[in-house]
């Protein structure tokens, strides 16, 4: 088995980024949006801001009550759609329920849109144009994957999980011809009947599904490269632990990334790689 440090290949990712911010010319900025209390989000966006300043970009947080209206978030979103300063907008998820995840993606300024939540880039990622932004989490994946001395071509891929941030665009990106695309894509979520027959196929799997320990060694096909996305915190010893069971599953799996320190900081990674696109693109 080869643990894959997603921590090692941000850090070498973060050296090329901070020389190309040097040549820039100009001061990259992203502006982060923070709304209410989630502590785990709280713990991200300290994160981000910490690797922005590692490289040269300069971050603005705002951080905002939980009882801010829809209508003022969307407000201050214009405004920074319209700062010439400001290159690249990122609200972090999860909002307040009052307050709509779409209206709010659909509100940032497709060339400002750091995360690619926006529908006019998430449709050039679906349709596999280019000239749009990638979503951090996806593209820090096929990054990982891209540095593997593996063949895809003949692999069969299944993800666990569907949603917007992760799931549906890596499926797109997998399936774009490109370096790292497998023979076949399969989408499953938690609710998946008989789940564990459908990973048990995957010669890559990919486990996003936001429910920790779900992928356990029986559901794991033997040589498997496996990529948990999952992180939650587990109650018993406060550690962040991830979708898949690691201890079992690592003695399966041919290449594995751990939970901290696999996906996680390829994602933050993307988010500064996406910050640059975007100040380039508006010079
Ligand atoms: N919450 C969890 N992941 C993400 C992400 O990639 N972007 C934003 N904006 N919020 C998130």
């Amino acid at each position: 088995m080869h643990l894959i440090s997603g921590k090692n290949i941000a850090r070498s990712i973060e050296v090329s980024l901070r020389s190309s911010i040097e040549k820039l010319g100009i001061r990259p900025h992203l502006v982060v949006f923070l709304i209410g209390e989630h502590a785990p989000s709280k713990t991200y966006v300290a994160n981000k801001r910490a690797a922005c300043a590692r490289v040269g970009i300069q971050s603005t947080v705002y951080e905002l009550p939980s009882s801010l209206s829809q209508c003022s978030l969307l407000e201050r979103i214009q405004n920074a759609n319209q700062e010439k300063k400001t290159h690249a907008i990122l609200v972090q998820m999860p909002l307040p329920p009052h307050i709509c995840a779409q209206a709010v993606q659909s509100a940032i300024a497709p060339e400002k849109d750091v995360d690619g939540f926006h529908p006019l880039n998430m449709g050039k990622t679906l349709l596999g144009q280019t000239g749009g932004i990638y979503p951090c989490t996806p593209l820090g994946i096929c990054t990982l994957l891209e540095t593997l001395p593996v063949s895809f071509a003949e692999k069969e891929a299944v993800i666990v999980g569907r949603s917007s941030i992760v799931g549906k665009p890596l499926a797109a990106m997998l399936l774009a011809k490109t370096g790292v695309a497998p023979s076949s894509v399969t989408i499953t979520h938690s609710k998946t009947h008989n789940l564990g027959t459908i990973t048990k196929r995957a010669e890559l799997l990919i486990a996003a599904s936001g429910v920790a320990h779900l992928i356990g060694k029986e559901m794991v096909k033997e040589g498997a490269i496996v990529i948990d996305v999952g992180i939650s915190r587990d109650e018993k010893n406060n550690r962040l632990v991830g979708d898949v069971s690691f201890a079992a599953v690592q003695e399966r799996a041919s290449y594995i990334t751990p939970v901290p320190g696999g996906v996680g900081p390829m994602t933050v990674a993307m988010l500064l790689k996406n910050t640059l696109l975007c100040a380039e693109r508006q010079l």
